[in-house]
């Protein structure tokens, strides 16, 4: 499992406490409210004493009829306000929803960056679920009533100090069988939850690859993957409900035995004429009711550990964000892309993937980036996009860091196509402008024709508004390929940065591209193009090449590869594998 170290910050303890900030007043009142609810519960112990001792030894019917009055109102305030309680936490739960799903839902996306699985960035999402469920379950309701226990205790004792010792002792014996149910199903719980994640990835994983198989026929052994997590995420759920369950069941018969422990040892006292037969039957419900949050608490322990831990991972996601300060606005960049001594690590391993990685490029400018596969010229554009941050060194806009510009504004100045384009479920439009709600119609068909994809959209049914599915798969590889390539050029970003923009493109479109980069540079803004086919070289000035993890070579494009572009550019064919076989011999020495 993926540990992600740097995801924690160590400054956000404000933030940790803003997530509840607001909702403590709401406590005090349904502790409060609790109170109440407590007292009034009283009244069926009351009633019956006032019954046995007063009404039928006075054989008064107005007597049993005015309490009798007297208990209904009672009860029915009682009930109003378990009313007002249930329906105060579950617009709590939802309050507390509207205020940090879309905190955790942006954690999600960022989490990834940090070395967390899809399906561990998804949980944080789940976990708004959890507690909002949780809050509209009996299972606050008993954490509510507990501490009003001794209220009862005290009823009884007042009855009788022997009848309330009993119940105090019967009190202390479920509260450890309480303490005894945390303690046994903690680890469990936490278990489980990770195997469930486990599950959870194989089942996203088989679903990604449906096509792949289906084709080679291997449906069943991918079935089997999921089976086998599952199975060993049930055995460890069934542990932890075995427990609960367990201990459950012996608080019920205890909290029964207890019960008639008390009317027996009432009896006992009625017989040696220290009580009255009224008493026994009040000292009997209440202490009975003293013990039913015990037991509801018992019964739902597995949601409040649920809850538990879901909100403590809402308090970390919190922690995580409050973690960078709001940066200053800056001027949009114009200038420069500076890379220096940037070391990049793996998220998740945190092995150095890329090392003292150095490159210069000014306004209109545009640097090929070449390379043997898993050389890391991907983890390079990466760190210059922001994606992954920097072990050490920096990459630089006009000499700002990328951590010193605010993430939605520098967004706008920077366009990426990556290796593997996945368009977001939306329209081809929404897509083109990054789903901005106030674009124009104008820059999106103009992005679309600098990426010389405007005629292909036009003639789908729906043109723009195409609707494409999840990952865009409604469309071709290489048509969305050239939908993610209008989408890096929308808005005529500063510094445009491309993954193997034409592995999947024709002539025409590698036309298009060439053109593209071309407009960048005639614009002042700064193209970064990671190339297998040098075709795609043909507009760049600048080469680095990247190889083992270092940048072995940077300089104008003339000294580092011998090819002259064009003739490459007129046979596509023979030039498909990577101008790297054409790098001077001086470079890769
Ligand atoms: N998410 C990741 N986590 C850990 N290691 C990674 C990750 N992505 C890539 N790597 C490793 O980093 C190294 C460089 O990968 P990178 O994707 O940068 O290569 P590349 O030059 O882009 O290759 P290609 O031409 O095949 O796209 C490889 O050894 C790869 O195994
Ligand atoms: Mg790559």
């Amino acid at each position: 499992m993926a540990t992600g170290k740097g995801f924690k910050g160590k400054s956000g303890r404000s933030q940790a406490t803003d997530i509840t900030q607001g909702f403590r007043g709401i406590a005090i009142f349904l502790f409060s409210l609790s109170g109440v609810i407590n007292v009034l519960a009283l009244t069926g112990s009351i009633y019956m004493l006032q019954i046995y001792d007063r009404a039928l030894t006075s054989g008064s019917v107005p007597t049993l009829l005015a309490l009798s009055l007297l208990a209904v109102g009672l009860y029915l305030f009682q009930g109003i306000f378990d009313i007002i309680r249930s329906q105060v936490l579950v617009r709590v739960g939802g309050r507390l929803d509207r205020k940090i799903a879309p905190m955790a839902h942006r954690v999600s996306i960022d989490m990834p960056r940090f070395g967390f699985s899809t399906s561990e960035a998804l949980e944080r999402g789940r976990d708004v679920d959890t507690v909002r469920s949780f809050l509209g379950s009996q299972g606050p309701v008993a954490l509510f009533d507990l501490p009003w226990m001794p209220l009862y205790v005290l009823f009884v004792y007042m009855l009788h100090p022997y009848l309330g010792a009993l119940t105090l002792g019967g009190v202390v014996v479920l509260t450890l069988l309480t303490i005894a149910t945390e303690l046994m199903t903690r680890g469990r719980a936490a278990e489980a939850h990770k195997a469930a994640i486990v599950r959870n990835q194989i089942a996203d994983s088989n679903a990604r690859n449906a096509e792949v198989i289906k084709a080679m026929g291997f449906a069943g052994r991918a079935v089997a993957r999921f089976t086998r997590a599952n199975a060993e995420h049930l055995s460890l759920q069934t542990g932890t409900s075995d427990v609960s369950g367990t201990l459950g069941a012996i608080s019920r018969v205890l909290r029964m035995l207890l019960q008639s422990a008390i009317l027996g040892l009432g009896a006992f006292l009625t017989i040696n004429g220290d009580l009255s037969a009224g008493a026994i039957i009040a000292a009997s419900v209440a202490s009975t009711r003293a013990l039913a949050p015990v037991d509801l608490a018992i019964g739902n322990w597995k949601n409040v550990v649920q809850a538990r831990s879901a909100w403590r991972r809402l308090k970390e996601t919190a922690i995580a964000l409050g973690k960078a300060p709001e940066p200053m606005e800056l001027p949009a960049p114009t200038r420069s892309l500076k890379v220096e001594k940037l070391t990049v690590a793996a998220p998740a391993s945190g092995r150095v993937l890329l090392s003292e990685a150095d490159l210069q490029l000014e306004a209109g400018q545009a640097l090929g980036v070449i390379g043997p596969s898993g050389g890391g010229k991907t983890t390079l554009v990466r760190a210059i996009t922001g994606i992954w941050p920097s072990l050490r060194g920096s990459v630089r806009l006009d000499d700002a860091e990328l951590s010193q510009w605010r993430d939605e504004f520098l967004g706008c100045h920077i366009g990426y196509l990556p290796q593997e384009v996945a368009l977001l479920d939306g329209t081809i439009g929404e897509n083109i402008c990054r789903f901005d709600p106030d674009a124009e119609p104008r820059a999106i068909v103009d992005a679309a024709r600098a990426a010389g994809v405007h005629e292909m959209i036009v003639r789908l049914p729906d043109g723009y508004h195409t609707q494409l599915g999840s990952q865009g798969m409604a469309l071709s590889a290489g048509q969305r390929q050239r939908v993610g390539l209008a989408r890096a050029l929308y808005g005529n970003p500063f510094l445009v940065v491309m993954d193997e923009p034409n592995s999947n493109l024709d002539a025409e479109g590698e036309a298009a591209l060439t053109t593209a980069i071309v407009a960048i540079r005639a614009r002042g803004g700064i193209a970064v193009v990671v190339a297998h086919r040098p075709s795609a070289l043909s507009a760049v000035d600048l080469v680095a090449v990247v190889q083992n993890g270092k940048v072995t070579a940077f300089g104008p494009k003339n000294t580092i590869v011998q090819t002259p572009p064009q003739q490459e550019m007129e046979n596509p064919a023979k030039t498909d594998r990577p101008a790297r076989s054409r790098i001077k011999a001086r470079v890769s020495a």
